[in-house]
């Protein structure tokens, strides 16, 4: 595995693996790596003949930057556990190394419409942060496959449509939200959650999966079930953003829609959660 720094050492070697026809995948992360990163790796040493684990706190998809800066960097121990798995490089470019230029200056992606609701109204130009920084990589790394979790399933559409509207010859592959066994989604953030919260914090699970069971029992007032959801996570503690019941493409549903998707954004204490669960009838 070997650790590159640079976009002209990547490329170097991105050209040497293209030379002999091999094919990359790309797993994009931000490093302080946990088991849902790690399913996107394996999945990616199954589906390709070289992985590239990215690890690069993007400064341009956080909208706040106290946010960014106590977000955990933990290389060594990510260096750690990816070193079990068939990893050809990770790439672990600096700040000034992706953007040369002031941020405010820098060229960027943006996928319009599906950026601005849901996660966007709350957190404005993160997802043109994402779409800059993966167009980057991809660029970069040059695969053939990208993985990317279902737990920011927002971000996962966004960047399909990116890759549809620019024709990039890129698949993108989701792969299933990893949870603990009490139900509470895989992230890097869960690790500001205190003790308390962290026995609080699956039941922003609980109250989608509640939804979802609703739903799923012909209980059609969504906006109804939203309500009811967002006034339970405030009584058990959580100042939520939304919980929104949306069609698989993040349309508002009708009845005669059969595929949705209820998602949620909290944030309990400090720490802001967000969690999805798709639903099919019939
Ligand atoms: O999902 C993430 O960790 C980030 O948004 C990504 C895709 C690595 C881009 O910085």
């Amino acid at each position: 595995m070997k650790i590159i720094q640079t976009t002209a050492l990547m490329t170097e070697q991105v050209n040497q693996w293209q030379s002999t026809h091999k094919k990359i995948a790309l797993v994009p992360t931000m490093g302080n790596l946990h088991a849902g990163h790690l399913a996107l790796v394996e999945n990616a040493t199954i589906l390709a003949d070289r992985v590239v684990v990215s690890i690069f706190v993007n400064p341009l998809q956080f909208n706040d930057t106290k946010d960014y800066e106590r977000y955990p960097r933990t290389l060594e121990n990510d260096l750690r556990v990816l070193a079990p798995y068939n990893i050809a490089a990770v790439f672990t470019p600096s700040i000034t190394e992706i953007y040369s230029q002031p941020l405010e200056q820098t060229t960027q992606v943006n996928v319009p419409i599906l950026s601005d609701i849901l996660e966007g109204a709350y957190r404005p130009g993160h997802f043109q942060g994402v779409t800059t920084i993966v167009a980057k990589l991809f660029n970069i790394t040059q695969p053939k496959i990208a993985l990317f979790g279902e737990k920011d399933y927002q971000q996962l559409l966004i960047i399909r449509r990116m890759v549809l509207d620019l024709a990039m010859p890129i698949i993108i592959k989701n792969i299933p939200t990893v949870r603990d066994s009490n139900g509470l989604a895989l992230s890097s953030r869960n690790s500001y959650l205190s003790d308390q919260e962290r026995v609080q914090a699956p039941f922003l699970f609980n109250t989608l999966s509640h939804i979802a069971t609703k739903i799923k029992q012909g209980k059609q007032s969504f906006t109804h079930l939203e309500q009811e959801s967002y006034n339970l996570l405030v009584n058990h503690g959580f100042q939520p953003d939304y919980v929104s019941i949306k069609t698989i493409n993040l349309l508002d549903p009708s009845q005669e829609d059969h595929n949705f998707v209820v998602l949620g954004a909290a944030y309990l204490g400090k720490t802001r959660l967000i969690d999805n669960i798709p639903i099919q009838l019939g």
